[in-house]
C-alpha cells in the first residue's frame, strides 16, 4: 500500500472546465475509492461560472460516472467537494477565496494547499500573483505546504516560458511548482526507468556500440475535433513535441541516476535536452519534415482535411505531423540518431520507443535476404496496450537456415489483478505526497524550448521550407520515411495506411 497523503485542500481553478470534469474529478475520486486520498480532504472548485453548489456537485457526479476507472459507487466523494465561483482575473476577489479556505480548515481539515492550474494559459500568470498578493502561496513554520499545479502548456515560445517561470518564481519557490506533462504519468514511460536500470541484460547495450537508432512516436488517428481554434495557434511541435516527446526521450536516454528522487532524475534528464545538438541549417529540410493532413477515404468515408475542421483557416499552415532527427551529444550515443515524430489522423493511436539494435558484424545467414527482416528491435509501447516486446530472429524449421523474425512479448494488461492507474490519477498523487520527479522542471522545460525555438523560426521566417499534405489515415509524408538513412530500415509502423482501403490496424 502506497503513502496516503496528509490531509490537505485541493483548490481547482477552472473548475468549470473540461478538463476538472472529464479528467481531474474523475481521478481524484479513483483515488478516493482506493483509499488513497486523506480522510480529511476538501476539494474547491473555483470558476467564473455561477454554479450553486448542488449544481457543480451534480455535474460532477455525471463526470465521475461517465470517466471514472472504478465503477463502484461512493457518496461519501461528494461531501468532500465545494465551488466558489470568483472573477479569478481580479486579484481582489481572492479575498473571497481566503475566507472560504479559512472557513473549510475551521472543520479540521489541515492547513496544506494545492492549487491545480486547470485553466486557459493566460491566467497562469495572474492566479500565481494574486495568491501571492493574498498571502496565500508562502510557506512558513506557521502554515503547512503550499503546492502548485500548472496545466500545459508551459509557454508557446521561448520568451514566454521563462517570462513565466520568472513571474511563477516570485510567487511560488521551484520545489512547491508542479508543471504537468500528462505522459510522465503514463506507467510504461515510468518502466522505462525500471526496464533500464534493474535488468542486467539491457542496459550494457544500451549505448552506441549496439544501439544504431531509436524511433519515438505518438501517432493518433483522430483529427483535431472541435480543437482548431486552440490547435492552429499550435501545431504539433508545441502540442506534443516540445513537450511529451521530448520528457519521453529524457527516460530513454539519461544516464542512471544515483538516487531515486525527483532532483537526481530530472537532473539527469535536463542533461539529456542540453546535450541535444541544435538542427542543422544547411540541412533543415532532412532533419525535421513538417506535414498537414488532407482530404481522404478512411475505410470508405470521407474524412475532413486540416483545412476544413472547425474553427481552422483555409489558408494555414500549421503542421498536424512533425518528425524530427535528433542527435544527442554525448559520450553514450554518439553517433546514434533519434528519429521522433508524432501526427494526427495517422492510421492508429499508438506510442511506442523502439529501439533498433545494429546487426550482427558478419551476416552468416543471409539467403532469403533473411538480413534484413531480423534486426532486434526493443518496443517499449507506451500505449494502448502497455508493454514491451522484444524482436529478433529464429531458425525456420526445415533445412539450410532461413531465419525468421519472432516476438517475446509482455502485456500489462496479463498481469490481471493489477490495476493500472490514470495519469492524472498517478500525477494528482504524487504531489500530495511531495514528490515531484514526474513533473517538469522549469530548467527543463526552459532547455526543451531552447532546442525547439529555431525550428518554429525557421517556420515563420522561411517560405520555402515545406510543409507536405498527407492524406488521413496514413502514416504522414512520404518524406519522413525517407530522414532515416540507414539502408533497409524505416519507421516501424504497427500497421498499414487506412486512406483508401478497408484495411484495419491491430497492434
Ligand atoms: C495533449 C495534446 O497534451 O496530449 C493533445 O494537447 C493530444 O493534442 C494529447 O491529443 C495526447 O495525449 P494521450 O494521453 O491521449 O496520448
Amino acid at each position: 500500500m502506497e503513502n496516503r497523503p496528509e490531509s490537505h485542500i485541493l483548490v481547482i481553478f477552472g473548475a468549470s472546465g473540461d478538463l476538472a470534469w472529464r479528467k481531474l474529478m474523475p481521478a481524484i475520486y479513483d483515488l478516493y475509492v482506493q483509499k488513497m486520498m486523506p480522510e480529511n480532504v476538501y476539494i474547491l472548485g473555483v470558476g467564473r461560472t455561477g454554479f450553486e453548489h448542488d449544481e457543480y456537485v451534480n455535474k460532477i457526479r455525471t463526470g465521475v460516472e461517465k470517466f471514472a476507472q472504478i465503477k463502484e459507487k461512493n457518496e461519501s466523494f461528494y461531501n468532500k467537494i465545494g465551488y466558489l465561483s470568483l472573477d479569478t482575473s481580479n486579484v481582489d476577489a481572492y479575498q473571497a477565496l481566503k475566507s472560504r479556505l479559512e472557513e473549510i480548515k475551521e472543520t479540521g481539515v489541515e492547513d496544506n494547499i494545492i492549487f491545480y492550474l486547470a485553466t486557459p494559459p493566460d491566467l497562469f500568470v495572474t492566479i500565481p500573483s494574486a495568491l501571492h498578493i493574498q498571502g496565500l502561496a508562502k510557506e512558513s513554520k506557521y502554515t503547512g505546504y503550499r503546492r502548485i499545479i500548472i496545466e500545459k502548456p508551459f509557454g508557446t515560445t521561448l520568451g514566454s516560458a521563462i517570462y513565466l517561470n520568472t513571474h511563477l518564481s516570485k510567487a511560488f519557490k521551484e520545489h512547491q511548482i508542479y508543471r504537468i506533462d500528462h505522459y510522465l504519468g503514463k506507467e510504461t514511460v515510468q518502466n522505462l526507468m525500471v526496464t533500464r536500470f534493474s535488468n542486467s541484460i539491457f542496459e550494457p547495450l544500451w549505448n552506441r556500440n549496439y544501439i544504431s537508432h531509436v524511433e519515438i512516436s505518438a501517432s493518433e488517428s483522430l483529427g483535431i475535433g472541435s480543437r482548431g481554434g486552440y490547435y492552429d495557434h499550435s501545431g504539433a511541435l508545441r502540442d506534443m513535441f516540445q513537450n511529451h516527446l521530448l520528457q519521453l526521450l529524457t527516460y530513454v536516454a539519461m544516464e542512471p541516476p544515483t538516487l531515486l528522487d525527483a532532483e537526481s532524475i530530472r537532473t539527469e534528464g535536463l542533461k539529456v535536452i542540453q546535450a541535444l545538438r541544435p538542427i542543422s541549417e544547411s540541412n533543415f529540410n532532412n532533419e525535421v519534415i513538417r506535414g498537414q493532413y488532407t482530404s481522404s477515404l478512411i475505410r470508405g468515408e470521407k474524412t475532413n482535411g486540416y483545412r476544413e475542421e472547425e474553427g481552422v483557416p483555409a489558408d494555414s499552415r500549421t503542421e498536424t505531423f512533425a518528425a524530427v532527427k535528433l542527435t544527442i551529444d554525448n559520450w553514450r550515443w554518439s553517433g546514434v540518431p533519434f528519429y521522433v515524430r508524432t501526427g494526427k489522423r495517422l492510421p492508429t493511436r499508438v506510442s511506442e520507443v523502439v529501439i533498433n539494435f545494429k546487426p550482427t558484424p558478419h551476416h552468416l545467414f543471409h539467403e532469403n535476404e533473411s538480413i534484413l527482416n531480423t534486426n532486434n528491435q526493443l518496443i517499449i509501447r507506451i500505449q494502448p496496450d502497455e508493454g514491451i516486446l522484444l524482436n529478433f530472429g529464429m531458425k525456420l524449421p526445415g533445412a539450410g537456415y532461413r531465419v525468421k523474425n519472432v516476438g517475446m512479448d509482455f502485456h500489462y494488461s496479463d498481469l490481471s489483478q493489477v490495476y493500472l492507474p490514470s495519469a492524472y490519477e498517478r500525477l494528482l498523487l504524487d504531489c500530495m505526497l511531495g514528490d515531484a520527479t514526474l513533473f517538469a522542471r522549469g530548467d527543463t522545460v526552459e532547455a526543451a524550448w531552447r532546442f525547439v525555438q529555431p525550428i518554429l523560426d525557421r517556420w515563420t521566417s522561411d517560405p520555402t521550407v515545406p510543409l507536405y499534405g498527407y492524406p488521413a489515415g496514413t502514416w504522414g509524408p512520404i518524406e519522413a520515411e525517407r530522414m532515416i538513412e540507414i539502408p533497409g530500415m524505416n519507421w516501424r509502423f504497427p500497421c498499414k495506411n487506412l486512406s483508401n482501403s478497408d484495411e484495419y490496424c491491430e497492434l
